[in-house]
């Protein structure tokens, strides 16, 4: 098994071994967000890469995004792309020692980069982050993909049996607007927490 550390993403940064990285802000998203009116939601986009994603929410008006990811080279490389972005709003540090109330998280890429062994650790850690009222809305891969290097697979039944412990699940279903190569491998989530589960 690989060493799944901040150095060894940081280093496919640094490498320019970042295939998972599109270049822009990915199409189910992107229209995901154009329909949100509410431009004050917290958001919360963890193991965001690059961020093409918060940029363009950023772009949009949305004021309250957040930006959080171990590595330090796609953060700084977000500095230089957007400027004007808060800096005390991207986030260096271990998506599981990070702590806040988010109106929405965003998903995209970062569940299939962590080892299955984490996945219920990563939903506990996902429900702590939500308001109440919150949602989880993203994209989650339904493909077997790989069992001992990211991205690690998954499926849809493991997914529901995995986040109904926590989560009501609104939407989880195939995407239908997903990019190119994703096409068909891809589920788009929305899913809000359950009421007080966790302590
Ligand atoms: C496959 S990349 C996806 C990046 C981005 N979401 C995208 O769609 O381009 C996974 C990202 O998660 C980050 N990451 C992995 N484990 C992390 C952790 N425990 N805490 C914070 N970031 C993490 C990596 O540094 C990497 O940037």
């Amino acid at each position: 098994m690989e060493d799944l550390s901040a150095d060894y993403w940081n280093n496919r940064y640094l490498t320019n071994n970042f295939g998972w990285d599109v270049g822009y802000p990915s199409t189910p998203l992107s229209e995901y967000f154009q329909q949100l009116t509410d431009k004050n939601l917290s958001i919360l986009i963890p193991g965001a890469g690059n961020s093409y994603e918060a940029q363009l929410l950023f772009e949009l008006g949305f004021t309250n995004v957040y930006v959080l990811d171990f590595a330090e080279k796609p953060l700084e490389d977000f500095k230089l792309r957007v400027p004007d972005f808060p800096e005390s709003q991207l986030i260096q540090t271990d998506f599981f020692n990070y702590t806040g109330h988010f109106d929405l998280i965003i998903e995209q890429t970062f569940f299939c980069a962590l080892h299955p062994e984490l996945r219920g650790a990563y939903t506990e850690h996902m429900y702590r982050l939500l308001k109440p009222q919150g949602e989880f809305v993203g994209l989650l891969f339904n493909d077997p993909l790989n069992t001992d290097k990211p991205p690690f697979g998954g499926s849809e039944m493991e997914y529901r049996k995995l986040f109904s412990k926590l989560f009501n699940i609104i939407i989880m279903a195939p995407c239908y607007n997903s990019i190119k190569p994703r096409s068909g491998k891809e589920l788009f989530v929305i899913m809000q927490p359950k009421a007080e589960l966790l302590g």
